[in-house]
Formats: structure tokens, C-alpha cells, sequence
């Protein structure tokens, strides 16, 4: 049979591999016969080959991280994040949203191979991108965590959260894939649809269940599952992708499609 994803042997790193899809993500890169090094913040169930603690809120634990992790890496998958108020503040929520996971990514970038790919999970709360891109990339001009951190702290209007960050991740990949594309590395991004993840309850104090599932769900009227969004994601990151680089890639079963006919509200965009 042929294996057209080709993940034996690989070695990748998984963010926020703790729940969720990160979690799915790094069990069925595992199954698959990958060696996955799981990073989170929370202790980390599935049975990769190491489990290493991060806080994607600090530039130093992110830095002891990566230094626990010997050699070179095939991939990497950026699944961390947190779903900002009222649980979190903009900041923090910022933080490990896109200062955090650039610092990771920028941080492995010298031991990714030639020929490697990272994919980040944006969302479809991202959509509003094109109408902010001149903010966005005015913030990803900083050149490091400091100082990504300090434009956050300065321009609080903008830097709000949620939206921002996730605005963010892909205005990120937009302007890697093409610099990138030198190593022959590839980068892109996924944007969910509403998941059944323990992030859920958290976006159901922002927005009443019902609202949510009126507004936001996919039209196929119900939550994704973990793992319709790990198994795209790693779909990304594989061989079978190697000619798709610079992509946001909508998980949603249509719903931005909706969006961009006028057939549903754009409340994002
Ligand atoms: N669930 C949804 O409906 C939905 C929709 C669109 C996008 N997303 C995005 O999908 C990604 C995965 O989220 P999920 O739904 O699986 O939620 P989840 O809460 O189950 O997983 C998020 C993971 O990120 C980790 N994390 C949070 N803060 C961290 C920190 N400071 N350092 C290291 N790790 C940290 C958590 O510990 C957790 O394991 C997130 O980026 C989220 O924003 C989720």
C-alpha cells in the first residue's frame, strides 16, 4: 500500500498537545509512527516519545523548551492557544497566541529541515484579517518576543485578544511561506470551525450557546470533533501537501463559503 502522508520515522513538535486537537494531533501523529515531542503547559496524556512543560506565555520557558529537544525537526505543529475573555486577558492571550507560537516557530526554524512544514491552528474568528492586515503586519514587524510583547502592551485597542492573535497566525504565514520557500519549507494555517473541546465553555461565556450555534457553527449543524481538525492539520504538514505552502486553510464544511456568497452574516470579516 502506498503511504502518501509519509509520517514514519518523522520527528515533530506539537504545541498545546495537552487537549484537545493538540492532544488528537499528537496521538495520531504517534500512531502513525512519528516521534512527537508534546510540549503544553498542562501535563500531557498521550503516548508520545517526550512530553516537555512550556508556558507559550514566556520567552525563557519556551527557550528551556526547545533546548530539551536534541537535533533536527521535520515538523511542527502550533496548536496551543487560549479563547481570550473573560477568562484571559488580551495579553496573555496574545502571548500565547502569536508572540509565543512565533517564538517558537522562529526559534526551530534554524533545526527545521530542508524540506520540512509547519502548520498553526488560526481560527475562523481570524476571517476579519484582510480589513486589519495593515495593523497585523505593523505588530509582526517587531522583531522578537520583547518587543512583539511591548506593541501588545502599547497598542491595547488593537491588540485585543482573541481576534487580533488569531488575525495574526495568519498574516504570519502569509509572509513566511514565500521567504521560506528557499529551504523548500513549507508553512500554513487551519482555521477551525466550532470543536467539541474543553476550550468550548470558554467561548459560551463570550456568546450564549445558542447564538454561537446560529451564528458560527458549520452547516452541517453540529461541532466538530478533535480530531476532524487534527487529521487536516497533519494532512498539511505532509507529503502529500508539498506543493502547498502560504494557505489558510477553513475547516468549517462550508461556513465561509456561506459567508463569502452573502448567503450568512459575516459577522467576523
Ligand atoms: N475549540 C474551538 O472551537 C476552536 C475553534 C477555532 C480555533 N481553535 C483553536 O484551536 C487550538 C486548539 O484549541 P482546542 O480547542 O483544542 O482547546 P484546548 O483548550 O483543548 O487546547 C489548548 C491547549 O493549549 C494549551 N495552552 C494554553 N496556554 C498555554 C501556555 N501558556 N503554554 C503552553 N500551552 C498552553 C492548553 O494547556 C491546552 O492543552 C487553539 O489555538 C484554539 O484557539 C479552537
Amino acid at each position: 500500500m502506498t503511504d502518501i502522508l509519509k509520517y514514519d520515522g518523522k520527528r515533530c513538535v506539537v504545541t498545546g498537545a495537552a487537549s484537545g486537537m493538540g492532544a488528537a494531533c499528537a496521538q495520531t501523529l504517534t500512531d502513525m509512527g512519528a516521534e512527537v515531542f508534546a510540549l503544553d503547559v498542562q501535563d500531557i496524556k498521550a503516548s508520545v516519545h517526550r512530553a516537555i512543560k512550556v508556558d507559550l506565555m514566556s520567552e525563557a520557558s519556551i527557550d528551556n523548551a526547545l533546548g530539551e529537544i536534541e537535533g533536527e525537526i521535520d515538523c511542527l505543529f502550533n496548536c496551543a492557544g487560549l479563547p481570550g475573555a473573560p477568562r484571559f486577558s488580551a495579553l496573555d492571550t496574545c502571548l500565547v497566541n502569536i508572540v509565543g507560537l512565533r517564538h517558537v516557530t522562529e526559534s526551530l526554524l534554524p533545526r527545521i529541515k530542508d524540506g520540512g512544514a509547519i502548520a498553526s491552528i488560526t481560527s475562523v474568528a481570524g476571517m476579519g484579517y484582510p480589513k486589519n492586515q495593515e495593523k497585523v503586519h505593523e505588530f509582526l514587524d517587531t522583531p522578537d518576543f520583547e518587543s512583539a510583547k511591548a506593541w501588545c502592551e502599547a497598542n491595547p485597542d488593537v491588540a485585543n485578544g482573541y481576534l487580533f492573535s488569531k488575525q495574526s497566525i495568519i498574516g504570519y504565514t502569509y509572509r513566511r511561506a514565500a521567504e521560506l520557500s528557499a529551504r523548500r519549507i513549507r508553512i500554513n494555517c487551519l482555521s477551525p470551525a466550532p470543536t467539541d473541546t474543553p476550550m468550548m465553555p470558554a467561548f459560551h461565556e463570550q456568546i450564549p450557546k445558542e447564538a454561537m450555534d446560529e451564528h458560527f457553527q458549520a452547516p452541517i449543524g453540529r461541532n466538530a470533533t478533535p480530531e476532524e481538525m487534527a487529521e487536516p492539520l497533519i494532512l498539511l504538514n505532509s507529503e502529500a501537501s508539498r506543493f502547498v505552502s502560504g494557505v489558510n486553510l477553513f475547516v468549517d464544511y462550508g461556513y465561509t463559503g456561506q459567508v463569502f456568497c452573502g448567503q450568512r452574516p459575516g459577522l467576523l470579516v
